[in-house]
């Protein structure tokens, strides 16, 4: 298995290498040029292929001949990065590849999740602070989601609650949408994060689902456990 990590020196991205590696799968990683460093400790296990995760000459060099790739999606400066790192890896990971994508509870697929007003407060001021200071525009990594939900390629879309280093629990569980009992800790250990991410290449049920995750050792995951347990 061949598996390209686009964005691969962030912190989301090295636990995928990893993961992906201890699964021994062939790991290409794109990172910007200045963030090379980063991935020094995994040496030759990994090939780095350095450039901006939105360029199409380096996205193409570094999808070719993979399996899958792993998109760490971020939505930096406001000249759509994010929209333009996804439509790279549509359109140019070989047919058939499985695609996986990162991003947060705020992307909506269907408009079914139900926020906190909290939630849709803290996240529009956000948008509009970030885009002011011209940092961030998060309205792209939404148009980017709405670009991947409408493809014909073999997509995920990952969607992360809050995040927290540490020990793995293993592997989140997830709900359709946010807003489910089940997700209302909203917290998952980043490495999880990851887990989840390299889990998603193999399994075909979840090809066209954008999975709310959250930590499975979390109050809510536990409760909603119990609460199946007690019903069978
Ligand atoms: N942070 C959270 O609480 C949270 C919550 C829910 C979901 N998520 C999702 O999780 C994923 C990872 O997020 P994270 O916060 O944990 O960050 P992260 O894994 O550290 O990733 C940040 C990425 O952005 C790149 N980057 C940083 N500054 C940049 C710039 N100016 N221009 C271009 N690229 C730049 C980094 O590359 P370099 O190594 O080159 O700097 C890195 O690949 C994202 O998809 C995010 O939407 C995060």
């Amino acid at each position: 298995m061949r598996v390209c990590v686009v964005g691969a020196s962030g912190k989301l991205g090295r636990y995928m290498v990893q993961h992906a590696l201890d699964r021994d799968y062939e790991v290409v990683g794109v990172c910007r040029e200045k963030s090379v460093a980063k991935l020094a400790d995994f040496g030759d296990r990994i090939t780095v292929v350095p450039g901006q995760t939105d360029d199409r000459e380096v996205i193409g060099r570094a999808v070719a001949g993979c399996d899958a790739v792993l998109t760490v999606l971020v939505p930096w400066g406001v000249r759509g990065y994010s929209s333009g790192t996804a439509q790279a890896v549509m359109d140019l990971a070989p047919e058939g590849a499985r695609l996986v994508f990162s991003c947060g509870w705020h992307i909506t697929r269907d408009g079914k999740d139900v926020y906190s007003r909290w939630f849709l407060a803290s996240g529009r001021a956000l948008t509009v602070l970030l885009r002011l200071v011209r940092v961030a525009d998060v309205d792209d990594q939404v148009e980017a989601c709405r670009r991947i939900f409408e493809s014909r390629t073999r997509w995920t879309v990952v969607r992360g609650s809050d995040l927290e280093e540490g020990e793995s629990q293993g592997l989140p569980v997830w709900s359709r949408h946010v807003g489910a009992p089940v997700l209302a800790s909203n917290i998952t250990r980043r490495t999880d994060f990851a887990l989840f991410m390299v889990e998603a290449i193999t399994d075909d049920t979840l090809v066209h689902e954008a999975p709310a995750i959250v930590g499975r050792d979390t109050p809510s995951a536990l409760a909603h456990a119990q609460r199946r347990e007690d019903a069978s």
